[in-house]
């Protein structure tokens, strides 16, 4: 059984379908905490799936380093076997992303390598497309440019806000989600492809 920590910051729409398919007996991963960088109303839907969480907030650590290691030893306590960054609105310090790596994937609201960072909705709407799309990515040290295990297209239509648009593509973000994890879990999908190449010396 695969384990997984959850990271968020906001409403945890997409951690709620990850924890509802993985409480299926037959779902090969279970989620076994969820932590946040702040207080998430996301947690209540760990609390009602009976999952452990942690918060290690952000504003009260001097420096990214130090609240990534403060996170690092939170995630270390639960040892899990993939960390999943779902809605978790801070960039992970390079330590953290190599403790984890490639074993750390990330859902985003586009069509990567189109509209990364933290706007993806409303730079695509910014930016006049007639499409977008939802990916889930492998993290690496840059800002959504690591490796694509499963995207899909969505297309923007007249009128559409950064709301609605935003309410269109997360329920395909959720089905590419539970489909990765299920592949991790399963086998099916074999990341350490993505492992960094071992330091010359
Ligand atoms: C999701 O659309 C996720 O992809 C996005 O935040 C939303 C969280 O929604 N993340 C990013 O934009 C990261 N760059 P949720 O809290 O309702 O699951």
């Amino acid at each position: 059984m695969l384990t997984v920590a959850v990271l968020i910051s906001g409403t945890g729409s997409n951690l709620r379908a990850l924890l509802e398919a993985t409480a299926s007996a037959d779902f090969p991963a279970r989620v076994v905490v969820v932590g946040a960088d702040r207080q998430a109303d996301g947690f209540a839907h760990a609390e009602q799936f009976g999952i452990p969480t942690f918060m290690v907030p952000f504003r009260e650590f001097e420096t990214r380093e130090q609240w990534g290691a403060e996170l690092q030893s939170q995630l270390e306590v639960w040892n899990p076997d993939l960390v999943v960054l779902s809605g978790l609105m801070r960039l992970l310090p390079a330590a953290v992303v190599a403790a984890w790596a490639p074993r750390l994937i990330n859902t985003h609201p586009a069509y990567l390598p189109e509209f990364p960072g933290a706007h993806g909705v409303r730079d695509a709407l910014a930016a006049g497309a007639t499409q977008t799309g939802a990916s889930v990515i492998v993290v690496d040290g840059g800002v959504d440019t690591g490796p694509i295990l499963a995207q899909e297209r969505i297309p923007v239509l007249p009128g559409d806000t950064e709301h609605t648009l935003h309410e269109r593509i997360k329920p395909v973000e959720r089905r590419l989600l539970i489909d990765v994890v299920r592949g991790i879990a399963t086998g099916e999908l074999d990341l350490s492809r993505f492992d960094a190449p071992a330091p010359t010396v």
